[in-house]
C-alpha cells in the first residue's frame, strides 16, 4: 500500500512532531490514562512524541506501539529507551495487516492518523476487531478549518489551503476533526463522545507562541511551500507571504485560534 504522510520523515518533521506533542501535552492528555494492568494499542505511533506521554502517564500498562514507517518506528524505540520507559514495545506494522490476535488490547489509541488516510472508517473499522469486546478508543485529530488569527490575512489563508490540498491530492483530510463523531459512529463504535480542545495564543502565553503558532502549525506549513509551489498550488511569492503573515500572529499584538478533537468510543461487549 502506499503510504500517504503528506509531511514526510525528516528530520524537521520528527522535531515539529516533538514539539507539537510536548506543547499540546496538558491540552490533550490531561484525561488520557490506562489501568494498570491493561494492554493498549497506538496505531501510527510516527517517532514516539504521543507515546512517551502515554506510557509515562499510565506506568501500569502496557502501550504497543505501531507505524507503517520502519525508520519512525526504530526512533521511537530509541526514544523510549531514552526516557528509561519499560512500558512501550514498539513495532512496524501497517494498520490494514496488524500481525496481532483480534481482540487482544483493552484500548486503542490513534492520534494525527486518520487525517493521512483515504478510508478513514474502514481503518477505525479494522482497528475495532483488534479491542477487546467492552474495550475502549481515543482518537485525536485537528482541523485546519478551524485555524483563524489576528492579525487576519488572505495570503495565511491560501497558505493554509494549500496543505489542504496537498493532503487531499495525497488522499488524506486536513479538516478530518470536525467529523469524529460521524466516523466512530459510522465505524460501529458506541458511546462515542467528542471533546473539542481549542488552542488559544496571544503574548502573554509565550511558551505557547514558541511551541504552538511557530514550531506546531506555522512549521507545518511553511514545510509543505515546496511541494505546494511544485504542484502548481500557489506561486511562490504568494506562499512565503502566507507564511510571514503566520509568523506575524506570533508578534506582541497577535492571537492565533486552533481546535483539536478527542474522540472516544467502545467495541459493544
Ligand atoms: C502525523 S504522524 C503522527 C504520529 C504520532 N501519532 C503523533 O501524534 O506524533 C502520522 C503517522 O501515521 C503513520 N501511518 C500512516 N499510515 C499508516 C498505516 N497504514 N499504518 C501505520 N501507520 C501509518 C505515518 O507513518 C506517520 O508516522
Amino acid at each position: 500500500m502506499k503510504n500517504p504522510y503528506v509531511h514526510g520523515y525528516h528530520s524537521q518533521e520528527s522535531a515539529r512532531l516533538q514539539d507539537q506533542a510536548s506543547t499540546l501535552e496538558g491540552l490533550l492528555h490531561w484525561d488520557t490514562s490506562f489501568a494498570p494492568g491493561s494492554i493498549v494499542l497506538e496505531a501510527g505511533c510516527g517517532v514516539g512524541a504521543q507515546t512517551v506521554p502515554l506510557a509515562r502517564n499510565s506506568p501500569g500498562a502496557l502501550i504497543i506501539s505501531v507505524d507503517i514507517s520502519s525508520a519512525s518506528a526504530r526512533e521511537t524505540c530509541e526514544r523510549v529507551a531514552q526516557e528509561g520507559l519499560a512500558n512501550v514495545r514498539v513495532l512496524q506494522a501497517d494498520i490494514f495487516h496488524l500481525p496481532f490476535r483480534e481482540a487482544s488490547f483493552d484500548h486503542l489509541f490513534i492520534c494525527f492518523v486518520l487525517e493521512h488516510l483515504p478510508r478513514p472508517v474502514e481503518a477505525l473499522r479494522v482497528l475495532m476487531r483488534f479491542i477487546r469486546p467492552g474495550g475502549s478508543i481515543t482518537v485525536i485529530e485537528g482541523d485546519h478549518g478551524s485555524a483563524y488569527f489576528h492579525p487576519d490575512s488572505a495570503a495565511a489563508r491560501r497558505a493554509i489551503s494549500c496543505q489542504v490540498e496537498l493532503q487531499k491530492r495525497a488522499g488524506g483530510n486536513a479538516m478530518i476533526g470536525r467529523q469524529l463523531y460521524p466516523l466512530l459512529s459510522l465505524a460501529g463504535f458506541s458511546e462515542v463522545s467528542v471533546s473539542p480542545r481549542m488552542v488559544y495564543v496571544d503574548s502573554s502565553r509565550p511558551e505557547l507562541v514558541e511551541g504552538f503558532t511557530k514550531k506546531t502549525f506555522t512549521a507545518m506549513i511553511e514545510g509543505v511551500g515546496l511541494a505546494a509551489v511544485g504542484a502548481g498550488i500557489i506561486e511562490k511569492d504568494d506562499f512565503e507571504e502566507g507564511v510571514r503573515d503566520l509568523y506575524r500572529t506570533a508578534e506582541d499584538d497577535g492571537v492565533f485560534c486552533y481546535t483539536f478533537f478527542k474522540g472516544s468510543g467502545k467495541r459493544e461487549g
